[in-house]
């Protein structure tokens, strides 16, 4: 997973391509690059890191351009480095920029070997520019080199190519990965992401898979993969400069913590009334079709694979549904058994995770009820493949660890719960009660906020550790699993979670004072179980560290205890994440990690 840019313009584009890069550093960072047409030829730049040292050679070596592609880079084929960085060329004459795999690239790269090309690179990519050039060789215009080409490359792809002979357009090309157009005054860009070029325009073309366009500064042409021609419609998307910018806070992180409160208020609004969630929240017929659902089957990774842990106990307890979950890369290696009653939902902030994705597509196959896609990104893939779609709104996110995605997909959750059960016609007093609950929660959210104090408090005593256990029972055990895998990513302190009741079958043999464990305890009927499992730690010189409902009283000797705010109990999942959000932010910050662009990471992984 890559981002890839390209513009052609009246003006000079250098600067507003590395700005967009700048923009799509969350889908990769380890490396960029840039290819411009000049008068005298192309300038070639490229660098190992961030986009930031990109932009310094290009402050140094000023090239000037009107056409050009550009590059950030997640390494998949061959590590990061500057030979392997994007764009490749081939003959100083092909330029191109890829985000995807080649799957085939091992036979194509060995048939191109043969035909006399070589290879300065050990990526995938780099055969694209050969392949071009090749059929370019033959007499094709670069349109149609692009189509002979497609026809060899199996795998996921995104292309942008420029070629030496022509300073006016650009090619660009899209199956299974993400590439749109952008349509400015006088001139055009393509891009992985809206958010690359929002500072240039609001008007977008989402291409289809099998497409290729052909681009210059007045004008744009679009053919479909049998290359006819198409219209394809236009979509104005207003992504505002506050909402991609860091604000007055140090990190994005940081920021789309803080603005929680806000973003669940945006989930939540205008899809609950009265004492009931409104109908059809989900799309027209949905709640027609909840009727009939039986069961449920979710698909998802990481993060989001947490929040459908967490509403599955709600499907069970309020919808009175079973749920079924499977981490998106492994669903399809188990031959799921499906009844026709089943509806399958993916959960995923970006929707263009390749995993989920490709689960999706796998299920389409099969005998589910229906598709629904709880997401972030409306114009995203997952968003156009499902055959319900339930927005987060919860703005753009930007750091790498999700915190507001999670939290929105929760309370989208919870909605969902909602509707399934009042479609089935159940528990319409429970359903009144969460619906106020969930009115209040933005305000909860932003009491549970407080909490910044006692977690920096704490944060030294887990920076200095190389280990953490994160302890929750029953639906607060995803909450502990996304509290360790936050520190982890961020903070790359080794983190695991259980539920607590699992302790003594083996992990207490871990217990001793280097050990922080991170418990929850909410007000449950299994409170005071916990208790008593986490006695056992600090008879073992454990240092606990509890976020509890006011109600719980413990000694924790050394350790803390933090009051979280009053709230429903089907609230307190989403609530006491909070606390563990900010714990791994401050954490990070005191270990100067790169928070934003956690080692070895990227935002959105579009591959499987
Ligand atoms: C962790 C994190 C990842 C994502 C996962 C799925 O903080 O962000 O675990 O949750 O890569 O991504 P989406 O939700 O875009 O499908």
């Amino acid at each position: 997973m890559c981002g890839i840019i390209a513009a052609a313009s009246n003006r000079n584009v250098g600067k507003l391509l590395v700005q967009g890069l700048h923009k799509m550093e969350y889908r990769g960072y380890d490396s960029a690059g840039i290819a411009l047409h000049q008068d005298d030829g192309i300038a070639h730049l490229r660098t190992l890191g961030k986009v930031q040292l990109l932009e310094e050679k290009m402050i140094s070596e000023k090239p000037k351009s009107k056409l050009g592609i550009a590059h950030t880079r997640w390494a998949t084929h061959g590590e990061p480095s500057e030979t392997n960085a994007h764009p490749h060329k081939s003959q100083d004459s092909i330029y191109i920029v890829h985000n995807g795999i080649i799957e085939n690239y091992v036979q194509l790269k060995e048939d191109l070997k043969q035909s006399g090309y070589e290879f300065l690179s050990q990526t995938d990519s780099e055969l694209i520019a050969h392949l071009l050039d090749h059929y370019i060789n033959q007499g094709q215009s670069m349109v149609e080199a692009m189509y002979a080409a497609k026809e060899k490359l199996e795998g996921a792809y995104a292309i942008a190519a420029i070629d030496i002979k022509d300073n006016t357009n650009l090619v660009i090309a899209r199956n299974k990965s993400p590439l749109l157009i952008g349509i400015g005054a006088d001139e055009m860009f393509a891009a992985s992401d809206p958010l690359a070029i929002a500072q240039q325009t609001n008007d977008f073309i989402f291409l289809e898979d099998g497409d290729v366009a052909e681009i210059s500064a007045n004008t744009y042409k679009i053919f479909d993969k049998s290359k006819k021609e198409v219209v394809r419609e236009i979509t104005r998307i207003n992504i505002s400069a506050e909402a991609t910018s860091k604000g007055e806070y140090r990190h994005y992180m940081e920021k789309e913590i803080y603005e929680q409160p806000e973003a669940v208020s945006n989930t939540i609004d205008g899809r609950i009334g009265g004492e009931d969630v409104l109908d059809n929240i989900f799309g027209l017929g949905s709640s027609d079709l909840f009727s009939k659902v039986r069961r449920i089957q979710i698909v998802a990774c990481g993060t989001s694979l947490h929040a459908g842990r967490v509403a599955a106990n709600w499907f069970s307890s309020i919808a009175e549904l079973p749920c079924q979950i499977d981490y998106a890369s492994e669903y399809r290696y188990r031959n799921p058994h499906v009844d026709e009653k089943s509806l399958l939902v993916t959960i995923s902030q970006s929707g263009e995770t390749a995993d989920t994705l490709a689960a999706l597509n796998y299920a389409k196959e099969k005998d589910y009820l229906s598709t629904l896609t709880i997401c972030n990104v409306p114009t995203s893939s997952l968003a156009r493949e499902s055959d319900f779609s339930f927005f987060t709104n919860a703005g753009p996110e930007i750091g790498v660890a999700s915190t507001k995605a999670f939290t929105t997909q929760l309370a989208a959750l919870m909605l969902l719960a909602l509707s399934l059960a009042k479609s089935r016609n159940l528990n319409p007093k429970l359903r009144g009660r969460v619906v106020q609950a969930l009115r209040l929660l933005p305000e909860t959210i932003a009491e549970a906020l407080n909490s910044k104090d006692q977690m920096t408090e704490i944060a030294p005593d887990i920076a200095n550790k190389d280990n953490a256990l994160f302890l929750g029972r029953g639906i607060f055990y995803p909450i502990a699993k996304e509290g360790a895998l936050k520190l982890k990513e961020i903070s790359y302190i080794h983190a695991e979670a259980y539920p607590a009741g699992e302790l003594k079958h083996g992990p207490l043999a871990l217990i001793d004072e280097n050990m922080p464990v991170i418990a929850l305890a909410p007000e449950s009927e299994i409170a005071e179980k916990l208790i008593s499992n986490l006695e056992e730690v600090k008879a073992r010189g454990g240092t606990l560290y509890v976020c509890a409902d006011p109600s719980v009283n413990m000694d924790v000797k050394s350790g803390k205890l933090i009051h979280m705010p009053e709230c429903d109990f089907f609230m307190s999942p989403i609530v006491y994440n909070i606390p563990l959000q900010i714990l791994s932010y401050e954490v990070a910050l005191l270990r100067g990690t790169d928070i934003d662009q956690p080692r070895n990471l990227a935002k959105s992984v579009t591959v499987e």
